[in-house]
Parts: C-alpha cells; structure tokens; sequence
C-alpha cells in the first residue's frame, strides 16, 4: 500500500490504513488524509473484499450525489473528466489518479463497487481527505511586539521553506513557520509569506496594526492569453497615503544592484515599444486601479509583471512580490488517437499551453474548405472517411483577440480499394506472344505486396504489380486475379479472362493463304475480263485490292470480306472474319468486330465492369 505523487512532490499524509464494513464487505484505504500542492498528481488507491460468490460489475471513485442521490462517478463530472484515471487489478485494488490538481479538488474521495446480488453495492466510507494547502498570516501579541506565523489550511512537509515579506521586499527564508524576529507596531506596514518553489502559494498581505497599510491585491496571479492579441494586467493599492509615482516592470526584464531588483518601467522598454500602456492616466496619482496594457503580444512576453509605487513620506513598495504570471500562448491542433483509419472516431483538440483565460469560442476549419467545419474546442469525425484526409486548423477568440492555430495534417489510412487488372498491350492475345498484367489499388499507406493468382490454381503465380507472361500458350489462358495487400489490410481485384487465339503460325499460313488466294483472283479476273489491257492496270488493281484488304473491317457490304468468309470457312478461321497485315509488324491481329464477345471488352478496357467490386 502506498501513495504516489509525482509533480510538485510536496505531501504530508497520515498512513492510516482505515478497515471499514460488516460480513465481508469492505474497503480499505491506504491512506485518510492527504495534503498536497496545486498542479501536482496524486494517486488514491484502496482494496476491497465482498462475499466471495458474488461478481464485481461496476467500481468507481465519487466526491458528489446526483439530485436522487445516486454517487456521481468521476470519469462523468465536467471538472474532473479529463483528469482523472481508473487503474484497478485482479487483487480487488483500485487506484484513482488526479492530475494538475486545483485548489477545489479539495474533497472527501470515496469509493464504491456494485456486485450481481440485487442491493449488494458497497461504499468505502469514510473516504480520503484530500487538501490542496493554502497559507496565511497570523498575526499575534501586543503594540510592543508581534509573533507572526504562516499558518496553512493542511500539513506541509517539514522540509518546507517559508518566504517572508515585508512591504512586498523580500526580507527572510526559513524552515520554520515563525517569523525569526518580533514585529512592532507600524500602521504603514505589511507582511505575506509564500512557499519556496511553489509561487502560488503565496498568502495575502496582512496588516500589523490596523487595515491601512500600504499593500499591492494583483487581480490575478495567473493570465494565460492568445499570440497576438492583447492583456490588461491589474492590481489594486490598498493603503492610507496616496500613490505619488509607480510603474510596472518585469523581473526577467529588470536589472540588478547587490542582489536587489532595479525596475525598469515597462514603458521604457525597447522591447515592448509601441505596445505598452498605462490606460489609467486619470488614477495613477491617487489609489489606483493600476493597470498594465500589453498589445499584440508575443511568446517572449510570457513573464511575471509586477507592480511598484511611491506613496508621500517616502513609502516606497518592494519589488519582490511575486506578481502576475503572464503566459502567452499559440496553439496548436492535437488528434487522439495520433493515427487513424477509416472507420475510427477521431477527435481533434484546439489545445493551447496554458488554460486560456478568458473563455474562448472555437471554430474548426478544413484547408481549402470556405464554411466551418464545427465549433467548439474538441471536434469529433465519427467514423472517419479517406475524403476527411486534409489540414485543419482552429481558430480561438475572445475580446481581447483571435487566432489561428497552426495546421495538422489527419492522413486516414485505409485498406487497398478499387483493385482491378489491366493488360498491356490490349486485343487479343496471341500464341507465342507476351502479355503484361498489372495491378493497381488505391490504398494510404501504399500497397506493398501484390500477389497473382490464377482461378482454380492453389498456389500464386507471381508477386509484384505487374505479371509478364512471355511466349504465352494456350494452356495459359483462364481467368487471372491480382490480390494487393498494405498495413491495414488485403484485397483481391475482378478476375480478368485471358484467351488465347491461334498459333502465330497458322495465322501466317493463312495470311499467305488468303493473300494468295486474293491475288488469285485478282489475276484470273484481270486476265478473263481484261485480257487486253497492259501489264500495267493488272498491277494497279492488284494494288487497290491490297489496300481494300489492309482496311478491312467489318463492312458487310464489302464483296471480298464476304467473299472470303463465305468461301474460306473452316474451324481454324471461325473467329477471322478479316485478316489484317500491319506493315508495320510482323504479328497479325484477328479483328471481329461484329461479334464482339464480353471477354473481349474487359480486354479492352482492362476491367471487368460488372465485377466491381472486391472480390
Ligand atoms: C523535502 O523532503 C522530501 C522528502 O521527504 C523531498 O522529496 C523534497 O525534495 C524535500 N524538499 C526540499 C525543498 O528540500
Ligand atoms: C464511433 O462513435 C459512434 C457514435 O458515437 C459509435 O456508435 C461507434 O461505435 C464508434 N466507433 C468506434 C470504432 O469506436
Ligand atoms: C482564421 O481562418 C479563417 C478561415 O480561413 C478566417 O476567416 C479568419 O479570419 C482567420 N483568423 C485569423 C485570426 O487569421
Ligand atoms: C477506380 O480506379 C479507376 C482507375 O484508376 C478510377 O477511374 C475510378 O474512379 C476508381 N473508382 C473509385 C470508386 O475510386
Ligand atoms: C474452375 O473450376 C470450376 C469447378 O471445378 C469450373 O466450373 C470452372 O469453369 C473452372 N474455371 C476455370 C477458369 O477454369
């Protein structure tokens, strides 16, 4: 059993371990009490018992009831949701986890289980006392000499350093919580102290004598604003005399004389020219409120500013009360989870350094998209497309200004799609010639296995985008399927049909065949109807008929074309309706335009339309 802190690691915590509950039920703490500083992380943990033959079906941590009383769980309260965390093993044990602690999450932590058995839920009660310390000045004794002591609200560990001071000047550090010396009586003077390390815990400015001491009430002792726009940072003087002359300086910006800080009055500063003012001119010379106006901010100005003033009788206030702690943010989109596919829920965060003080309203935009996307500082894509890929940013504004976050790019991985073969070169495929499959796929992150298969063959063909089958014959013909595969998942293509027509060799001796026969009967005809005419108009007939041949197609008014597949008729020529010669080749390709058969087209255009869609 023990209690982890992490963060500020300051705790004080009695190590009472507390047994609560009757027959068998219980739940047993490891700790009552804890006492530990604003923005640390904190670990409640317990273990609990039930009777044995009954199930556990729901645990949780509560401080609050609903309206009918019921325990609110924790993971379910606005001011705790996003910083709270369950951990919880198979000994019964369950620890609670409580990051960047504030001040109100001082509370009475309880726990409670819920088993199968109808009324048979438990709550650990008394639960832990958790206690976010704050400090104070306690001001004992007469006129003739006070004893002044920094009380706080809960223990802070022995080792804890007290800052005193006096008039806002730094005037002593200790282990002990009693100011080392007596303090007389001043109606001018003020004390505060403040933990070493630990700047918000810092107690207000108390009175010796009185309540018209001289004293600085910053308005706030943290501000967290946008880039770019602007801050009124304030303070108010509380004292008898009035204000003769003061200014505001910072302490990073400020020089130094024997371990003290010289101010530098913002005003003066290069830095900050033209964007520094003080826009209470009509207060200044009285009892304020004082206020520092900074324009246009930049990142560099994130710093503490602190007030300083002159009252008459020459009451000067110090310069080393901690002050207002300025930061000054851009912001930035963050996305959880950090990756996503198609199909997840994703939510992008508008998300600053620091908690943006005045509240802000958010819109979200998509690069290249006119209208908004949605308001709002988290924004939520549920079920997520490959078309939602794209830079989105968000914009944060409030009175003082407005920003534009920088860009985050959501790449939405998915699995191949769209698979589909292509053949090169397209048309019928020849016997003895070669043939190029290839596959292609639409998938992010690409593709980095294809995989080629033959229908009604077990084992692969090949691997790689693309399949050449060099001197392809007839028993390769059959229906060929691509399966394309990345880190998400795999996916098979259609299956493209490949036939292969004819020998190369047939085709030539019916080429010549038919070429013969056409000159055949050019020259009878030539030499029966124009026996008399030259030499020469046989040949240029025979060079017309040639050209008619060389342009075949499927005319069906042409004489020859008809001629041929009338008279030629033979298994071997069943799909050859005309024979073209390219010239420019030595392969001869069958046209058949006329009866163009389904296969043929998903030839043609490499994909097979009525079957698209993954196999
Ligand atoms: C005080 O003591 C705790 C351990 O008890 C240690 O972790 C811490 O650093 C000490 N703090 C200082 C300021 O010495
Ligand atoms: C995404 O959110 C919707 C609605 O909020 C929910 O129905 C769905 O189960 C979630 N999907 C995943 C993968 O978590
Ligand atoms: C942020 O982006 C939106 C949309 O592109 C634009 O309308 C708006 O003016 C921008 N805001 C700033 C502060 O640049
Ligand atoms: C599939 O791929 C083809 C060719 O790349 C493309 O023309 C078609 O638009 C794609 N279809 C889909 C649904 O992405
Ligand atoms: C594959 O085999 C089945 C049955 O064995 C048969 O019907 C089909 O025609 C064959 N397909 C091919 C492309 O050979």
């Amino acid at each position: 059993m023990s209690v982890r802190t992490t963060g500020r690691v300051l705790v004080f915590l009695w190590t009472v371990t507390v047994v609560l509950g009757q027959n068998g039920w219980s739940v047993t703490y490891s700790t009552q009490s804890i006492c530990i500083f604003k923005g640390s992380t904190v670990d409640l943990s317990c273990s609990y018992s039930y009777p044995s033959k009954l199930t556990v079906t729901s645990t949780f941590w509560f401080i609050n009831n609903d309206a009918e009383g019921n325990p609110v769980n924790l993971i379910n309260d606005p001011d705790y949701r996003d910083r709270v965390r369950y951990n919880s093993n198979n000994k019964n044990e369950h620890i609670l986890t409580i990051t960047d602690l504030r001040k109100s999450d001082s509370a009475e932590y309880m726990f409670r289980f819920i088993t199968d058995q109808t009324g048979g839920k438990f709550i650990g009660r008394p639960g832990v006392i958790l206690s976010v310390p704050g400090l104070q000045v306690n001001v004992v004794g007469e006129n003739t000499g006070n004893t002044l002591t920094c009380s706080t609200t809960c223990p802070l560990p022995g080792n804890t350093t007290y800052i005193w001071y006096k008039n806002g000047q730094h005037i002593d550090e200790s282990t002990s919580a009693q100011y080392k010396d007596s303090v007389y009586s001043n109606y001018g003077d003020s004390y505060s102290c403040a933990v070493k390390g630990h700047e918000d815990l810092l107690s207000p400015t108390v009175c010796v004598q009185g309540q018209d001491c001289s004293r600085v009430i910053y308005t706030k002792r943290r501000i967290c604003v946008l880039k770019g726009s602007s801050v009124d940072i304030s303070c108010t003087y509380d004292g008898y005399n009035d204000v003769t002359s003061s200014l505001w300086f910072s302490p990073k910006q400020s020089g130094r004389w024997r371990d003290k800080l010289i101010p530098e009055d913002l005003t003066t500063d290069p830095g900050y020219a033209g964007r520094v003012e003080y826009p209470d001119q009509e207060s200044r010379r009285s009892k304020g409120p004082f206020t520092l106006r900074i324009t246009d901010l930049r990142e560099e100005d994130s710093a503490e500013y602190r007030f300083t003033f002159k009252t008459y009788y020459n009451f000067e206030w110090g310069h080393s009360l901690p002050g207002t702690i300025l930061t000054v943010t851009g912001l930035q989109v963050k996305m959880t989870p950090s990756t996503c596919n198609e199909g997840q829920n994703v939510t992008l965060t508008c998300s600053s350094t620091c908690t943006l003080t005045d509240n802000p309203t958010y819109t979200w935009y998509k690069k290249n998209v006119a209208s908004p996307k949605a308001s709002g500082q988290s924004y939520s894509i549920t079920n997520i497309r490959s078309e939602d890929s794209g830079e989105y940013y968000c914009e944060a504004k409030n009175e003082y200004g407005r920003l534009n976050s920088s860009t985050l790019f959501v790449d939405v991985h998915y699995g191949p799609k769209n698979t589909s073969v292509s053949v090169s070169p397209s048309g019928e495929i020849v016997e003895g010639s070669s043939v190029t499959l290839t596959c292609s796929s639409d998938a992010n992150p690409p593709v980095y296995k294809y995989t080629w298969y033959k229908k009604n063959e077990t084992s692969p063909k090949a691997s790689g985008q693309s399949y050449s089958i060099t001197n392809i014959r007839s028993q390769d013909s059959g229906e060929y399927y691509c399966e394309a595969e990345n880190v998400i998942s795999f996916a098979k293509s259609p299956a493209l049909t490949i036939i292969i027509t004819g020998k190369q060799n047939s085709f030539m001796n019916a080429a010549v065949g038919v070429t013969v026969f056409v000159l055949v009967i050019i020259c009878l005809s030539g030499f029966m109807c124009f026996r008399k005419k030259a030499f020469k108009s046989n040949s240029s007939d025979r060079r017309n008929s040639r050209e008619t041949a060389e342009s075949a197609h499927p005319d069906s008014n042409s004489d020859m074309y008809t001629a041929l597949n009338m008279k030629n008729r033979s298994p071997e020529y069943d799909t050859l309706t005309a024979v073209h010669h390219d010239p420019n080749s030595d392969t001869y390709t069958a046209l058949n335009m006329k009866n163009r058969s389904p296969e043929y087209d998903t030839l043609d255009s490499g994909r097979d339309p009525i079957h698209d869609t993954d196999a």
